[in-house]
């Protein structure tokens, strides 16, 4: 008998999970940057007890523009080590790499067969895709969200955790599981997205959102010099030309960064505002306090990739783990459509 005073948690269908499952799925990007941590993935640490989590590197979608073999599985090891080393606990949470569940390109093209042409041709990625890499259109990029809800529906996921920019994508796959359900009887929950405040993550440029193709990281898993330096390069308050000139906080990059490494952040501002610091100051603090807060998972990055027996087995850990839900799916799948 306990007795705690918390109230009982409804009684549930034996059927359903104790805690609803969520799955999001990561590009293999390699070594995460701040943007990432901060926007993403300290989001998906959060929700790991909270929920089942499935985390899942998609290098099946990175086909769809990285051609590289060696560097896709490279940057495929590199996003999983940075995702354990910077808090998805393999005990609490699933992690696994899409292309060891090859389920999911059944799946895929299952719910291709339910799919408009014409509702691909509007996702907007594909339209920016089509634009960018005008030389390699090719029908995995117009496919791209179809494999996002097999992704999704292969463990019956009912919730989503991504970023804004990619409500369109879930949009669809709710209309992919909806047309499902409406030609072969309700098989999937209706994913629904939860958007976590993350703050977008400006790069060092000051102007564009932090991203690995505009070049302007803090790379927050490498060496500390490399992490000095990019700081060093950030672009701070443009109006404050001399060092006796007060700075304005809430447009510098450097000091919103601030916020996120200490609760002393309005004294930092204050610091700016009448120019007692200067930028200069102010960037080698964040530096350091950057490289301090990374420490215990730098090393542990760095224990992984120098093991890469282990982390393949974290891995196939998490593959095995999802197979009897997965192979559950396919089978009742396959049976409604007829195919067995
Ligand atoms: N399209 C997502 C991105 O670019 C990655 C992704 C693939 C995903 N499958 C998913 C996200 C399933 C959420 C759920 O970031």
């Amino acid at each position: 008998m306990t007795t705690d005073a918390a109230p009982k948690p409804a009684a549930r269908p034996s059927s359903l999970p104790v805690k609803p499952r969520i799955y999001s799925g990561i590009q293999p990007t390699g070594r995460p940057h701040l943007g990432n941590d901060l926007g993403a993935i300290r989001n998906y640490v959060a929700l790991q007890d909270r929920y089942e989590a499935i985390y899942c590197i998609v290098d099946y979608h990175a086909l769809t523009h990285v051609h590289d073999p060696e560097v896709l599985r490279r940057q495929t090891l590199e996003m999983a080590a940075a995702l354990i080393a910077l808090g998805l606990d393999p005990e609490r949470c699933t992690v696994f790499v899409q292309s060891d569940r090859p389920e999911v390109t059944e799946l895929c093209w299952l719910f291709n067969t339910v799919t408009p042409v014409g509702w691909l041709q509007r996702t907007p990625t594909y339209k920016e895709k089509r634009a960018n890499q005008p030389d390699d259109v090719n029908h995995g990029l117009l496919t791209y969200p179809v494999l996002q809800a097999a992704d999704i529906a292969l463990p019956k996921a009912s919730l989503v955790p991504i970023g804004k920019d990619q409500a369109p994508h879930l949009e669809l796959s709710r209309e992919i599981v909806r047309a499902f359900n409406a030609r072969y009887g309700v098989t999937f929950p209706e994913p629904q997205a939860v958007y976590t405040e993350a703050p977008t993550v400006l790069g060092t440029d000051g102007v564009k959102k932090m991203g690995k193709s505009v070049g302007n990281t803090i790379e927050v898993l490498a060496e500390p010099d490399v992490i000095r330096k990019q700081v060093m390069s950030m672009v701070t308050d443009t109006q404050r030309i001399m060092r006796s000139d007060p700075g304005r906080p809430q447009v510098c990059n450097v000091c919103q960064m601030h916020r996120f490494f200490g609760d002393d952040y309005e004294e930092i501002w204050e610091g700016e505002r009448t120019a007692r610091t200067g930028c200069v100051d102010t960037k080698k603090l964040l530096a350091e306090r950057i490289i301090a807060h990374y420490a215990p998972a730098r090393e542990t990055y760095r224990e992984l990739m120098a093991d890469p027996v282990r982390l393949r087995r974290i891995l196939d850990e998490g593959a095995e783990r999802i197979r009897p839900i997965v192979e559950a799916t396919m089978t009742e799948v396959r049976e409604r459509m007829g195919l067995r």
